[in-house]
């Protein structure tokens, strides 16, 4: 089918989603929109987030996109029954690809989960985990200061490591053979993470896991673009056009030639 895959975001971390899927799914248009004027969505409540959400959703289907990806851990966590509801294309979200692949990984049975406050509080990796498996434990950690960080681009950074060990400290009692990045920006910080947990520690990167499960959807409901149809990138943000270019241009295999701004309240 010959339509793109809508994807949004509270702001530029659903690039790295989008990323995942422009390398699993090349033949793939994508718009993507990033809510940069009303980030962050982690530490606000469920109304809000899913006022903002359907805003996005109602410019989502206005480009006649076939499928929705919620590429922000946050609104995937407190919306994504609300988006599931408000439109009939397909809805995927990142939290519940990243749930099975935590559940597929782990042997001990011991699974870390770091996300946004809100995403901790919602409690929707365990929902999922335990319904996976009732006997795993989940061990959580909001680290609302990982955020900041990426976004100033310290990946690599002195600061970045004191923080991480500080937030993974209590975890590391639990030793836990697996660990979600569960949230867009973590995925970026693998490096440091993976250092302080271990080698012995899966790291489970929900992007990757969501373009996975977003290549079986459109091959299982027979709406992959048509070979040779030509592939299109749109960019669309709430506020602050050169920020978002700059981050996009770190995170994307391609450049972002142009963003457009949107009103995107009254949508
Ligand atoms: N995109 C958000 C998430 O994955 C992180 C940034 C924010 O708090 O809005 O949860």
């Amino acid at each position: 089918m010959n339509a793109p895959i809508g994807i949004f975001d509270s702001g530029v971390g659903g690039l790295t989603v989008a990323r995942e899927i422009m390398r699993q799914l090349p033949g793939e248009s994508l718009v993507y929109f990033g809510d940069t004027a009303r980030v962050p969505y982690g530490s606000k409540s469920k109304n809000t987030v899913c006022k903002y959400s359907r805003q996005i959703v109602n410019f989502l289907m206005t480009k006649q996109v076939k499928a929705i990806v919620i590429a922000c851990n946050t609104a995937s966590a407190l919306a994504v029954g609300e988006i599931r509801e408000a439109v009939e294309v397909p809805v995927i979200d990142v939290v519940e690809p990243g749930a099975h692949m935590a559940a597929a990984s782990t042997k001990n049975k011991s699974i870390g989960i770091l996300g946004t406050e809100s995403t901790i509080k919602s409690g929707i990796y365990e929902k999922y985990l335990h319904q996976l498996d009732s006997e795993i434990t989940v061990v959580s950690k909001a680290c609302p200061l990982f955020v900041p960080l990426v976004e100033e681009g310290l990946l690599e950074d002195r600061v970045t490591e004191d923080i991480v060990g500080r937030y993974l400290h209590e975890m590391k009692e639990y030793e836990i053979d697996a660990l979600v990045l569960g949230c867009t920006h973590y995925p970026l910080l693998r490096g440091v993470i993976g250092r302080e947990v271990g080698e012995k520690v899966k790291l489970v990167n929900p992007a990757y896991e969501t373009a996975k499960s977003l290549k079986e959807l459109l091959r299982e409901q027979e709406i992959l673009a048509p070979p040779e149809s030509p592939v299109q990138y749109e960019y669309y943000v709430s506020d602050g056009v050169e920020k978002f270019i700059s981050f996009a241009d770190s995170v994307l295999p391609c450049h972002v030639e142009k963003t457009t701004v949107v009103d995107i309240e009254s949508y």
